[in-house]
């Protein structure tokens, strides 16, 4: 029988398919039943910096008597950031209560505020390691890309002080050196790099002139972004890397081990089909291992990866020449 095993900065997870940070794992049932159907590791869905902050606003603005004294608006805002803190701390811990895999804790920063502090009151609470899902929108038209990107490590570098458990960065690929920055985060003391987050996308309602959501959850077409990325930065970074978006299927995964993820991380297909269907790709991972003669995961895990294919070209090209595209 294959052995599936995989460790993902440092941690040992018993299987390479992570059940990803969203609102699926916001809930203890969930993550047990995620464990139940073979996931190595759960990521709890992320505390929000933008969510404490609206929180303390609303809690401000249905308070009449707010204009009463300063020190009254401190407190409130101090309480609404212990609430939403507090209800995230005792999942973690219910969470790492009922499941033998390792809990990671998440949280989605906008700034390296002081709040940051919160990672240690995480680890306190028995998460196995921390997600840091960040991204700067490079919207802003002033603000050059050196100053958005330092803002990445300004973060990492004060979450990864403050705690003793593995830290991952969980990023998206609005670099404009995506190799370069990838291997200076690599370095910043992080354990691992999730490469990509999914992000909400606006959409227009064409008869209504509003805005609306776009597609929520991820296709399996949308895999190959990170495909190719986890192919070009494997064997080349400081840290190990887990590939998410677009993970829907056994064949999937297999496509993301050899291209050098040690993991990967699924939401959507979970919104989708529910979460046995991790117990469905982990069979599909053990039967491709059993055809081929792998006994490991370390036996074929970044076999495709940029330096190990005799094609390294074939990653970088991006236009659809005819010649490449298989179009007559
Ligand atoms: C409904 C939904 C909620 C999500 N919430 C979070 C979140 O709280 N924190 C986070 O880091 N990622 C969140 N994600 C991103 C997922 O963790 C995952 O990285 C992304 O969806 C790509 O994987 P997929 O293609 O398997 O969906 C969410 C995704 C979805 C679809």
């Amino acid at each position: 029988m294959a052995d599936i095993s995989t460790t993902w900065m440092g941690l040992d997870l018993r299987s390479p398919v992570i059940a990803a940070s969203s609102t699926l794992t916001g809930s203890v049932d969930n993550v047990v039943e995620a464990a139940r159907c073979g996931a190595g590791a759960v990521v709890l869905k992320s505390l929000f910096e933008e969510e404490i902050l609206m929180e303390s606003a609303e809690n401000l603005a249905g308070n009449e008597q707010r204009f009463w004294y300063g020190q009254a608006e401190d407190y409130i805002r101090e309480y609404s950031r212990g609430d939403a803190l507090n209800r995230y701390l005792a999942l973690i811990q219910e969470c790492s209560d009922a499941v033998s895999v390792p809990v990671i804790a998440s949280i989605n920063c906008v700034t390296s505020g002081e709040w940051v502090s919160f990672a240690r009151e995480m680890e306190g609470a028995g998460a196995a390691g921390l997600e840091v899902n960040i991204f700067v929108p490079p919207s802003d038209t002033s603000r050059t890309g050196a100053e958005n990107e330092q803002i990445y490590f300004d973060v990492l570098e004060r979450v990864t002080r403050s705690v003793h458990i593995p830290v991952a960065a969980k990023i998206s690929s609005y670099f404009s050196s995506m190799s370069e920055t990838a291997g200076r985060l690599s370095r910043s003391g992080i354990g691992g790099m999730v490469l990509f987050n999914r992000f909400f996308s606006p959409d227009i309602d064409i008869e209504t002139f509003a805005l609306k959501a776009g597609p929520v959850f991820s296709t399996a077409g949308d895999l190959y972004q990170s495909l190719r990325w986890i192919a070009m930065l494997s064997g080349r970074t400081g840290c190990d890397l887990a590939a998410s978006t677009g993970v829907h299927d056994g064949e999937s995964l297999i496509k993301q081990l050899l291209a050098g993820a040690k993991a990967v991380e699924v939401a959507s297909v979970l919104y989708r089909k529910g979460f046995e269907e991790i117990r469905i790709m982990l069979g599909e991972l053990e039967d491709y291992m059993d055809r081929h003669g792998f006994a490991r995961l370390d036996e074929f895990i970044g076999r495709m990866a940029m330096g190990a294919v005799q094609n390294p070209a074939g990653y970088e090209r991006v236009q659809f020449m005819k010649h490449f595209s298989n179009i007559s």
